[in-house]
């Protein structure tokens, strides 16, 4: 196997929380059974081990060498917590899978009990759980990946294959004000359309940083929310993000990096911290704030496409 692939599937046990990768309905021994029970409960279920629970609790874990044990002993009747193991790894249900691939399999345990943070038993892990999950994501990645191939390869040509003397591609999106929720959701969804045209991933950074603080902008700042537009062409992107109020009352300060009047709730949820205009100014070719106090305001972008010269017939970013 080629060293990429191996990095591709150490990527995934990294990322995918063992809750995805755990049989949720658990069989389970109660605690007032006695090992006759637990014998006939594997044979019938046929598994080679389970927790043991009192309630919600999980007590230990029986398996199929403590019964053998229990046979050779004859101590078939006894209780199962007389025979149960009960030092268990367990594993938090939020964990990544990488926290207990190596505990599995013929050198460590065959099951491993899954637990929320309120320590209740939620599911198991097993090596089949383990190994048929993540081939399943693999498998959806796989075609996610083969989608988006197939979509970007469908858009990057859409500059070259309709022709005009100025084409521009116009997408618009509605910010709501206060709206945290989907908060990020324009800006997310025009870099994914950069990115399906072809656009150079350096420059899709760039573009998706500024809309993103300009899309928070326009959720901490306004009163009515606002609407953000981006004017994609061949040799330039503008984002223009537009509102109807409360205005700023001196665009100088508020350009001052550092400078916020978010209220302390909104910086208690992590914005505010005064850099989004900083930020946006340093990741365009140029940035232009018009505002009126008690008015809108309006917040132009321009992006400039380095390996298409603007053309003669563009207009220039400040004007348009
Ligand atoms: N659309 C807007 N409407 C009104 N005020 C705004 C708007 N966008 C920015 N501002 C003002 O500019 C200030 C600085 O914005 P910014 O640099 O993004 O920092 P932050 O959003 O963290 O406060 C804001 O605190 C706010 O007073
Ligand atoms: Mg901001």
């Amino acid at each position: 196997m080629p060293p990429e692939d191996i990095t591709k599937v150490q990527e995934l046990i990294y990322t995918t929380p063992v809750e995805s990768v755990m049989a949720k309905d658990v069989i389970v021994a109660d605690l007032s059974m006695t090992m006759v029970q637990v014998k006939q409960l594997m044979r019938e279920k046929r598994i080679s081990g389970m927790p043991v629970v009192d309630g919600d609790r999980m007590v230990g874990i029986i398996s199929i060498s403590d019964l053998i044990k229990a046979l050779e002993n004859g101590l078939i009747d006894r209780p199962v917590v007389e025979l149960m193991t009960t030092n268990v790894q367990t594993v938090f249900k939020d964990s990544y899978v990488a926290e207990v691939v190596n505990s599995l399999g013929p050198r460590g345990f065959g099951r491993i009990p899954v637990l929320d943070r309120d320590g209740r038993l939620v599911g198991i892990v097993t090596t089949g759980t383990v190994i048929q999950n993540l081939l399943r994501q693999m498998d959806i990645s796989f075609k996610k990946k083969e989608e988006e191939k197939l979509q970007k390869y469908r858009a990057s040509h859409i500059f070259d294959d309709i022709v005009s003397d100025d084409t521009c591609l116009v997408l618009r999106f509605v910010v709501n004000d206060k709206d945290f929720d989907n908060a990020g959701k324009a800006s997310s969804q025009i870099k994914k359309s950069l990115q399906r045209l072809g656009m150079q991933p350096a420059l899709v950074r760039r573009v998706s940083v500024a809309v993103y603080e300009a899309e928070i902008n326009l959720v901490i700042h306004t009163d009515v929310g606002g609407e953000m537009i981006a004017r994609i062409r061949r040799d330039r992107i503008q984002i223009s993000a537009v509102d109807h109020g409360p205005g700023i009352e001196d665009v100088e300060q508020v350009l001052k990096p550092g400078f916020s009047t978010a209220p302390q709730w909104i910086r208690d949820m992590g914005f505010g911290a005064g850099m989004g205009l900083a930020n946006i100014k340093r990741c365009s070719d140029s940035m232009r704030l018009l505002s009126e106090f008690g008015g809108g305001t309006r917040l132009d972008i321009l992006f400039l496409l380095r390996d298409h010269p603007v053309g003669p017939l563009s207009v220039s970013g400040k004007n348009s």
